[in-house]
């Protein structure tokens, strides 16, 4: 079935340049199941793409100029290969990523095109992250050098750290760049070595959106990233991947209360990722969920990312039938959570879950089962 974004993108291309594109990219947005807050301390994730998608169908041009217009936003982006001056909005994520593949000395060309995304931006869906590997995987159609999942990531988030100003770590960007359908990655943040793991028979994964919002250049994120430094340096060790749960049992005494719970979210997250990965490798769901909702309970409590509304949304997440377990997914502060469920369960549980969320905080969530899909990649008719 061909996807309604990528007829939008074709249409809108041929109604604008008079012929078909070149080719059409999508990268997806990406929910992740466990492992918060770890990716920049060296740790480990458990993300999966999901089936919604940035599309951008393009034609290479003669010169270095770059042209993108947007079904979602008025203004397109639109600038020169080599510009260093810096702007504002969408546009700067496509800047962003030319200029940090340009540092690792891609050959880049212009192109021009036409986008559409799927992906709510501010959810902490990985809008952003989706755009940029739409954008290199662009680049490196027209400038005939190969995607590498791991380089694309590593650029995507020099252009989001460095161009764009939001000190996020790798997973985003690693995720859109390599999922696969039906699969969730295992990510080893050190090294960027990862593992596809099914995704276990008979269940769904759902997202839902609260109708809070976070902004990454907010203070909260930045102020974790400071503190998990701190935790660092006190354990004497380049990031906290490196402490395991007995070093910290042995020496954590000796950090003050606050420092003390940051530091034990992360080391207890790693080591729930690394059993989440075992679990879903068994095909076990209800072991998978009880480490989610532990998971949840260590960012409500230790890392106190969590704002009332996503706790309230995991907690009916949780009492409804079927659910195998629940948290709140990404940065914090905000946007989404993310449940299991019992495949046949998971209409139900989703209407369900939407009518106490609204009783309960007047706010009227978005809630989608989501299916396991494939990270950047070039799409044909
Ligand atoms: C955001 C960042 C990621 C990661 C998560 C928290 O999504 O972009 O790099 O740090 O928050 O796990």
């Amino acid at each position: 079935m061909i996807h309604p974004l990528f007829q939008r993108v074709q249409n809108e291309f041929f109604q604008r340049f008079g012929q078909a594109p070149a080719a059409i990219v999508r990268a997806p947005g990406r929910v992740n199941l466990i492992g918060e807050h770890t990716d920049y301390n060296d740790g480990f994730v458990l993300p999966m793409a999901i089936d919604r998608a940035l599309w951008i169908a393009l034609r290479p041009r003669d010169d270095w100029r770059v042209l993108v217009h947007s079904l979602e936003f008025s203004r397109p982006a639109d600038f020169e290969l080599g510009e260093t001056q810096r702007g504002k909005g969408w546009p700067e994520y496509l800047r962003g990523m030319a200029w940090s593949l340009g540092q690792d000395g891609y050959s880049l060309a212009g192109f021009e095109g036409v986008m559409s995304s799927d992906i709510p931006v501010g959810a902490g869906l990985s809008s952003s992250a989706a755009l940029e590997m739409a954008t290199a995987k662009a680049f490196s159609l027209v400038g005939g050098w190969p995607f590498e999942p791991g380089k694309m990531a590593k650029a995507g988030q020099r252009a989001e750290n460095q161009w764009v100003g939001a000190n996020t770590g790798i997973m985003d960007q690693m995720i859109s760049a390599s999922g696969r359908a039906g699969h969730a990655l295992l990510l080893d943040c050190r090294d960027l070595s990862t593992q596809h793991i099914p995704v276990p028979a008979g269940t769904a994964v759902v997202i839902m959106d609260t109708a809070t919002r976070h902004s990454h250049t907010d203070s909260g994120y930045n102020e974790r990233r400071g503190q998990c430094e701190a935790g660092a340096r006190f354990f004497g060790v380049s990031h906290l991947r490196d402490v395991d749960l007995q070093i910290f049992q042995a020496r954590g005494h000796g950090l003050a209360d606050l420092p003390y719970r940051r530091a034990r979210h992360v080391i207890t997250e790693d080591q729930r990722v690394l059993e989440a990965g075992l679990a879903m490798t068994n095909g076990d769901a209800p072991q998978m969920g009880r480490l989610m909702n532990e998971s949840h309970i260590s960012m409500r409590d230790d890392f106190e990312i969590t704002n009332d509304e996503l706790n309230i949304m995991v907690r009916l997440a949780q009492a409804q039938p079927g659910c195998y377990g629940a948290r709140m997914t990404g940065g914090g502060f905000g946007g989404c959570a993310v449940a299991l469920v019992d495949q046949p369960a998971a209409e139900e549980f989703s209407m369900a879950v939407a009518r106490a969320y609204e009783d309960e905080t007047s706010l009227v969530p978005s809630i989608y089962i989501c299916q396991a899909s494939n990270g950047a990649e070039v799409v044909s008719g």
